[in-house]
């Protein structure tokens, strides 16, 4: 039987930073894919049209390390964590990615969650998310949320998902017809030796003292003793509220406010947060100039990956223009229904 997965990249709107503590995030799943192709088999053998050598593993747990090549620790991450859970099934395939690699818009959860579904995930779709956070936990050593995965698992054709972290619940709000959304990439990263574990253990001890910073108020920072800290939360709490603001802008066509919402997040991470660098800040800059574009910001983790813009249709703009896709899907016959 051939089996074919696909499973889109993300492109964050707004919310960056917030997931990790419980908070709101307001991603699209993107029209760019991670795809496998392949055929049962008794062993994972797999090849990357993208990245070096093939991947040769068996279907039992093993430590994720030992596998080789290094990509190999994800499929690795990926069959221990299902293992837990159920039989893993095996699978002689290829993968293939649209999507630019540590660029930040996921090509790592997208291509964790399109291996969990080749090895016969088989349970909801918020179960899918966190398996494939946990696996990537624990192939990269980075404590991230939980974000990625959600949006990747859960998306619907021409909506954002926001998504309260806390609950993981999830809205689809419909993005209008009549704004485009805009993603320039800036520059290849990894958040393995970046400062996300850092930012996520300053989260933590902002919560030691004022409690979760989703429940928090901005009044409540001043608490917290360490300056550094309490530009962290400043960060997290307004973060949150601009998610609820940015919607409400957006479902009332005001993308105006939307953009303006989007300069001011990005100033917060630049500054409160500092997770950008002078050459996203320069394209923010530049790219919220240009008639037609209402706002601009970095998305995702930071330190490098991508800037995403909200637009008028037929900008002028150096960038890609995404679109809002639905989740990831696994396709069992060779019909070319994707959609
Ligand atoms: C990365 C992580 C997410 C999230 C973002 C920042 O993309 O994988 O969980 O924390 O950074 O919003």
């Amino acid at each position: 039987m051939s089996i074919r997965i696909r499973a889109p990249g993300r492109v964050n709107l707004i919310g960056d930073h917030t997931d990790y503590t419980g908070g709101l995030v307001f991603p699209i799943a993107i029209n760019r894919w991670t795809e496998i192709r392949g055929e049962r088999s008794q062993r994972i053998t797999l090849i990357s049209e993208d990245e070096f050598g093939a991947v040769e593993l068996a279907t039992q747990p093993a430590p994720p390390q030992e596998a080789t090549p290094a990509w190999g620790r994800y499929v690795a991450a990926v069959r221990n964590e299902l293992a837990h859970r159920q039989n893993v099934d095996g699978i002689s395939g290829t993968i293939s990615t649209a999507l630019p690699i540590g660029a930040g818009l996921s090509s790592s959860a997208s291509l964790m969650v399109a291996i969990a579904i080749a090895l016969g995930f088989d349970g909801s779709a918020v179960e899918l998310a966190q398996l494939a956070r946990r696996a990537e936990v624990a192939a990269t050593g980075v404590p991230t949320g939980i974000m990625d995965q959600l949006c990747i698992v859960s998306a619907t054709p021409g909506h954002a998902t926001r998504i309260d972290c806390n609950d993981l619940t999830i809205d689809h709000v419909a993005v209008p017809e009549d704004v485009k959304i805009a993603v320039r990439f800036i520059a290849h990263r990894t958040l393995q030796g970046s400062e996300y574990s850092a930012r996520v253990s300053e989260c933590s001890q902002a919560e030691a003292e004022i409690g979760p910073l989703r429940l928090a108020n901005l009044s409540d920072i001043e608490e917290i003793t360490d300056l550094t800290v309490r530009s962290r939360a400043r960060h997290v709490i307004s973060e949150n509220e601009r998610v609820t603001t940015f919607a409400q802008a957006l479902a009332s066509n005001d993308y105006r406010a939307a953009g303006e919402i989007m300069v001011q997040s990005h100033h917060s991470l630049a500054h409160n947060f500092d997770v950008s660098t002078s050459t996203i800040n320069a394209a923010v800059d530049e790219l919220s100039r240009i008639p037609g574009v209402y706002g601009a910001r970095m998305t995702g983790g930071g330190f490098g990956g991508c800037v995403v813009a909200l637009c008028e249709p037929g900008v002028d703009i150096d960038a890609w223009i995404v679109s809002p896709v639905g989740g990831a899907q696994r396709f069992d016959d060779d019909t070319d229904d994707m959609n």
